[in-house]
């Protein structure tokens, strides 16, 4: 076997010397694995919400359309970045091979199965055939490869819940894991796009860390994902808005915190322009967490800048410690998360 990177530069095709992420093209060969990766077998791609929304607009909601775009994108890079959104998702499936270099190391085997949680914008990926498209939770179930790099990580499929209720939650492991770190007791935080995946997890993992003395503000968008929120009781006040409408969202804020506004807001929205709203909205001493894949580094910095606001803003690593167990974990310690994870997504 032809020995391999630890960030799998050796499958970079170009521009050459740069990590397979921001790479424009990768090598997704399979047939020949380097001795340090592993080769998955893929079941279902959880394309990232702000992506797989972006696909689906463009292809006017239309599933064969939508198969196209997708087919086209592995195509031409070699892996699923969306060229519009830069985001990927993360992908299920079964270890099928080894490499050399990896054996007595990884704790895997062939046959076990896994969810990666890496980005599938730097997965090297083969999509043989699109047999399924679930546009209500982004999954795509395929026939296809994939390699997970030797720095890659992924988490085993526990055995003590469905595939896609695991695979569903484990796409926005980072959220409620960052959230556990940033809430303190007492905070006032604000979840925007709070009904959704991310954002219930975020609400009720802020819920648990602001204690009674805190209180979780959940800006929910439809009808649907608002009642939803209500209805789960995770945050202490729930509310319909446009994210993308800053000024009414602030004032709104300023009327339910008299004044004081948030100390931490997480953003969860899965489009773009609302940087200034959670911006607007935070203390000039707070933090904004942004997650959403939407939030443009541009926006945020200059828009902040513009409204001599001197807030701390974080990048939403997809990535922090122990992310994968606290997330499992919370589905375990809540039956109302399982109970509304396993209706929507499993
Ligand atoms: N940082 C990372 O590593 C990472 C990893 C995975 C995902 N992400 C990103 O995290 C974000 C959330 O993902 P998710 O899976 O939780 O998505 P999701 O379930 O689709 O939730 C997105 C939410 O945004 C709300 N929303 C849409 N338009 C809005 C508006 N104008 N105003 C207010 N809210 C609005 C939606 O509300 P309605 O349904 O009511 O319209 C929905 O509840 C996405 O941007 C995704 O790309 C980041």
């Amino acid at each position: 076997m032809k020995k391999g990177c630890k960030y799998g530069t050796h499958r970079v095709l170009e521009p050459k010397g740069v990590l397979p992420q921001p790479a424009n093209k990768i090598d997704n060969n399979m047939d020949e694995i380097y001795d340090n990766e592993i080769l998955i077998n893929v079941q279902t791609l959880n394309v990232d919400s702000a992506s797989f929304t972006q696909i689906e607009e463009q292809a006017g909601g239309d599933k064969a359309k939508i198969a196209e775009i997708m087919m086209g994108i592995v195509e031409k890079q070699g892996k699923h970045r969306n060229p519009v959104t830069g985001s990927g998702g993360m992908l299920l499936g079964t270890v099928e091979k080894i490499g050399d270099a990896l054996l007595g190391k990884t704790d895997l085997k062939v046959g076990d199965k896994i969810a990666t949680l890496v980005s599938l914008s730097l997965t090297p990926l083969r999509i043989d055939k699109i047999k399924d498209i679930r546009p209500d939770i982004d999954q795509v179930d395929i026939d296809g490869k994939a390699i997970l790099f030797e720095s890659g990580i992924y988490a085993k499929i526990p055995s003590d819940m469905p595939e896609n209720l695991a695979l569903s939650a484990l796409d926005v492991a980072g959220a409620p894991a960052q959230t556990a770190k940033l809430v303190k007791p007492g905070d006032i935080v604000l979840v925007i796009g709070a009904g959704g995946k991310s954002g219930m997890l975020c609400c009720y993992e802020a819920k648990k860390r602001a204690g009674v003395t805190g209180k979780v503000i959940g800006l929910c968008h439809s009808q649907k994902s608002t009642e939803r929120l209500m209805k789960l009781g995770f945050a202490d006040y729930v509310f319909s808005a446009d994210a993308t409408q800053p000024v009414p969202v602030m004032q709104k804020i300023q009327e339910l915190t008299n004044g004081e506004m948030a100390d931490v807001t997480i953003n969860n929205v899965n489009i773009p322009d609302t940087e200034m709203t959670s911006i607007l909205c935070t203390k000039d001493t707070g933090l904004v967490y942004f997650f959403s894949m939407a939030t443009s580094f541009t926006k945020a910095a200059l828009g902040a800048e513009g409204v001599g606001s001197d807030v701390t803003m974080i990048v939403g690593n997809g990535y922090t410690r122990g992310h994968a167990e606290i997330t499992l974990q919370l589905l375990r310690e809540s039956k109302a998360l399982r109970d509304i994870f396993t209706e929507l997504y499993a």
